[in-house]
């Protein structure tokens, strides 16, 4: 969506993987600070998004809608004014239908009044939802909600979230600047692995304005290994996804921190080219051995070995695969080690990859140094 927003994939923090309903506005306003002490905003995790539950199970008698008065005794408006005297931007969310999925109002019908309303507080970001939709297509309950907040001349990034149920990325990209591909994601390695899978499908329509959206991070969250959530953040990265932080960022671990604030990976995500990187190759037992790459500004191209296996393995990415060149040569950043590898060969890669751990490397071409004759 040109709208201006979005150049490069959104990276902030949302209320649902962690808290479900359990929102307060202290505990908004503690993350809020939290990704200010951490760090976190630093690194460009600047949204702070509400997700579903945030509103009365009604509208008033005006048909407005109203904020929880046990959750957000202060309203919304008065979070927004926190928010931004952090420098933080603030998200909230709605549905295209009749209700939210926790049946709390939708803005199917009301789109202008609600998206004047969410101007009116001072919202950056809506998340738009898609249940209780009435059988409507898609195609016709997201377009109002983008002309709304058009009309309202606040500048509101517009984060559908279709469920990738009519393939939004074959005709979001003109509605809004990221669409859900998938189902709710898990805190389980096999739904963060088939979700990766699900998106990688759709590559070719992401870019500046409109990214595909695998779902928020569950990284922190516990069901996960260290080893997976790395993966899981790296291959997010890798795909150009929307980076949501989705764990309670008043707790992490040392291991947490340490993946969420990887400045290399995140660099990947970030990247201006903004080209979704692919599964390019998979070979081995079940197809468990995994390449993925795609090219970043620079003439660089970003590779990660995924070993979606049980036990550790070795990892070779081919030139061919990747699409670079076997005349050229290249330097080899490893981005977890943060540190340069050597190439072992001059046509491929290749590392030892533990049992369902990813390593993500950049390969830059080197200017080729001729000897004096
Ligand atoms: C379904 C969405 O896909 C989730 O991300 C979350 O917003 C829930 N609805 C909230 O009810």
């Amino acid at each position: 969506l040109g709208n201006g927003l979005a150049t490069t994939p959104q990276m902030g923090w949302n209320s649902w993987n962690f808290f479900k309903c359990d929102i307060h506005e202290d505990v908004i306003k503690e993350t809020a600070d939290a990704l200010i002490t951490t760090g976190l905003a630093k690194l460009g995790y600047n949204y702070v998004n509400i997700d579903d539950c945030w509103s009365e199970p009604t509208r008033n008698s005006e048909g407005k809608m109203v904020p929880d008065s046990k959750a957000f005794p202060s309203g919304i408006k008065a979070l927004a004014d926190y928010v931004h005297s952090k420098g933080l931007k603030l998200g909230i969310y709605s549905d295209a239908g009749l209700f939210t999925c926790q049946v709390r109002p939708g803005s199917l019908k009301h789109e202008y009044d609600d998206a004047t309303l969410f101007a009116s507080w001072g919202i950056d970001y809506l998340k738009y939802d898609n249940c209780f939709n009435l059988g409507i297509e898609p195609e016709e309950r997201y377009p109002p909600m983008r002309d709304a907040l058009n009309a309202t001349g606040r500048t509101i990034f517009y984060s559908l979230c279709e469920w990738g149920v009519n393939d939004p990325a074959l005709w979001a990209g003109r509605i809004g600047n990221s669409w859900r591909t998938t189902d709710d994601i898990e805190d389980t390695w096999e739904s963060m692995t088939a979700i990766a899978d699900i998106n990688d499908k759709w590559a070719a329509y992401a870019g500046p304005g409109g990214w595909n959206d695998p779902d928020m991070l569950e990284v922190g969250n516990g069901g996960m290994t260290y080893q997976e959530y790395r993966a899981h953040f790296s291959i997010w990265a890798l795909m150009k996804a929307p980076l949501l932080i989705g764990c309670d960022v008043r707790n992490m671990t040392p291991e947490t921190y340490e993946i969420l604030t990887n400045e290399e990976v995140i660099g990947v995500d970030q990247d201006p080219l903004g080209v979704q990187g692919r599964k390019v190759h998979t070979y081995g037992p079940d197809g468990c051995y995994q390449v993925w790459a795609g090219p970043l500004t620079g003439q660089r191209y970003v590779v990660a070995l995924w070993n979606r296996c049980s036990k550790p393995a070795t990892i070779t990415a081919e030139w061919a695969a990747i699409g670079l060149e076997s005349s050229a040569s290249y330097s080899v950043r490893d981005l977890w080690k943060h540190e340069y590898a050597s190439l072992n060969s001059r046509t491929s890669f290749s590392a030892q990859i533990d049992a369902h751990a990813c390593e993500m490397y950049i390969l830059a071409p080197v200017a080729s140094v001729r000897a004096a004759a």
